[in-house]
Parts: structure tokens; sequence; C-alpha cells
């Protein structure tokens, strides 16, 4: 049976990455391989043909989870039981994806996304959902009760829809409650606001993004105790694949992006530590390319 898709605008946006996933499923090559993305894009009573075209985007989202599950695997394997939290989960299958069948795993999203999701997925006894907004703190408290050794908080595509004293207070707060904790997040600078009525994919939804941040430097300002330990340009990745672009936007998105830095650090993705206290010279910060 079709599944109805009854999501309010910012959470429709979760349907763009798994989209993407599910296209990448089909393919001998995939950059991220998440076939469970292709049997939920089949059921749902979704009209997808405007994304059709959105090719940089559906590699982008790929390239993005890709480098993700590879931070996350790292993290457990570093740690023999670890806890995982994704924010802003939407649909995304990485628990799957990365398992090691020890770490404890919650999902979090906003409630209409967490319904749409109990479609498809259970609770077990290691992964759990929880509807919530990233804007509360009550779900912390769960977080808390459950939380099984060293802490990961994965954000991925979420950021962009808030506003900058959201993300400001998110960080805080994690900084406050789990000091010591994991945390993956993105960020695009005010130049991909400026021109985000042409993104190939997000000007078909009504959801903008709203939370732009002009370089390291301010990320790592937006929370005293943030210690960055790595930032990959989106653009890079990208690059790697860029053959699958359009002849235009290979041009425009990876060929530019080597000549300007403003274009080639328009959109980054940041491993960082929310510390108990504030960086000193001596924490690493490791820019792959600056
Ligand atoms: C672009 S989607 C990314 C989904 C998922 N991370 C992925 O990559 O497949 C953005 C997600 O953020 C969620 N989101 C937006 N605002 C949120 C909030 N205040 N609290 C929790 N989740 C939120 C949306 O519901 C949506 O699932």
């Amino acid at each position: 049976m079709r599944v109805a898709v009854q999501l309010a605008p910012i959470e429709e946006t979760l349907l763009v990455p798994l989209w993407a996933r599910a296209v990448e499923a089909g393919r001998h090559d995939a950059i991220v391989r998440d076939p469970r993305a292709a049997a939920i894009r089949g059921r749902l009573d979704y009209d997808f043909t405007p994304l059709e075209g959105a090719r940089a985007s559906q590699v982008g989202c790929c390239v993005r989870a890709r480098l993700i599950d590879d931070w996350v695997r790292t993290f457990l394997a570093a740690h023999r039981s670890c806890t995982v939290v994704e924010l802003g989960c939407g649909l995304n299958g990485r628990f799957e994806r990365v398992d090691d069948g020890r770490v404890r795993w919650i999902d979090l999203d906003l409630p209409g996304a967490i319904a749409l999701r109990r479609r498809f997925f259970d609770d077990t006894a290691r992964c759990t959902m929880l509807p919530a907004s990233v804007l509360d703190s009550a779900w912390m408290d769960q977080v808390a009760a459950t939380q099984t050794g060293p802490l990961l908080f994965v954000t991925e595509g979420l950021l962009p829809y808030l506003q900058g004293d959201q993300v400001q207070a998110l960080f805080g707060r994690l900084a406050d409650r789990f000091p010591g904790a994991g945390l993956i997040f993105d960020t695009m600078t005010p130049l991909v606001l400026r021109y985000q009525r042409h993104h190939d994919a997000m000007r078909h939804f009504d959801a903008p993004f709203t939370f732009g941040v002009a370089n390291d430097a301010a990320v790592a300002a937006l929370e005293p105790r943030l210690v960055l330990e790595q930032t990959t340009r989106f653009h890079d990745l990208l690059a790697a694949h860029a053959t699958r672009l359009p002849p235009l936007l290979r041009w425009i998105g990876v060929g530019l992006g080597r000549r300007l830095p403003s274009i080639r650090r328009a959109y980054s993705i940041h491993r960082a530590r929310v510390g108990s206290r504030p960086p000193t010279e001596g924490d690493r910060y490791a820019l792959e390319g600056s």
C-alpha cells in the first residue's frame, strides 16, 4: 500500500536526500549504498519528478552522506561502547549502514517526520526514535537517560534551516549538558543563501535556508567551547565525482570553485567536539585544503 506524505514544509526537505540515496542505489558505482532508501521511495505517495533534473543535489547528498558515514564509522571504531544521536534524521538509514552490532542509536526529528519514519522503521533494543524539536531541551534528558559510553551528535542538512541564534543556543546547550561529546554538522556561507533560488532541488520546496556563516573562524565562534577537529569542503567532495555532473554545473560548481575560494568554501562539513572549556592552541584543527 502507498504511504501518504503529510509533512510540514521544513520536514518535507527530508525527501531530497532520501530521493538522492534511492537513485544512487541503482548504480553499480554507488557513492553510498542504501537499498532501503529505494524501497521507501517506491512506497511513498509523492511526486518526485521535479527533482529529476537536480543532478548536483543527487550526487551532492550522496557524497555528504558518505563522508558522514565514514566519520561515524571512525567514531564507532574508536569506542567499544558509545551512543550516536542523529538530529534531524529524516528517513536516513545511517544506523543500518554503519551499525557495528554494539552502538546505541537515537534518531530524532520533528513529530511529523518521525510519524512518517515509523511507517518504515521500528524501534529496536539499540535504535530508537525520538519525536522532538532540537530547539527544545527536554529531549536531552531522554538522551542522558539512554546514553551508554561517549556521545556523538550528527546533524546533516539540518542547521541551514535554523536561525543563527537557534544554532548558537543548541550548541551551547549541548556543551552544557554533554561536555566532551562529538558533533558533526554542515554550514553554508551567506553566498549560498543569496543564490538559493537557483538551487536545483530546494527551489522546488517551501523551506528556505536561513542560517549562513561567513568562514571557519565564525563557525568556531558560534560556541566558545566548540573545538573544530576537521573541516571538509563540499566542493572537493563533489569535484571527485565531477564527471557525473552536467557540463554547465561542472564548470560553475567545480571549475569556478577551483579559482574562487568563496565558491570552494561556500558549503562545509565539520567534525567537532563540544568541550567543557574554551579551545586552546593545543587543540587539533585539520582543514582539508583551506
Ligand atoms: C534536509 S532534511 C535532512 C534529513 C536527513 N538528515 C538526511 O540527510 O536524510 C532536514 C531535516 O531536518 C529536520 N528538522 C528541521 N528542523 C528541525 C528541528 N527544529 N528539530 C528537529 N528536526 C528538524 C527536518 O524535519 C528534516 O528531516
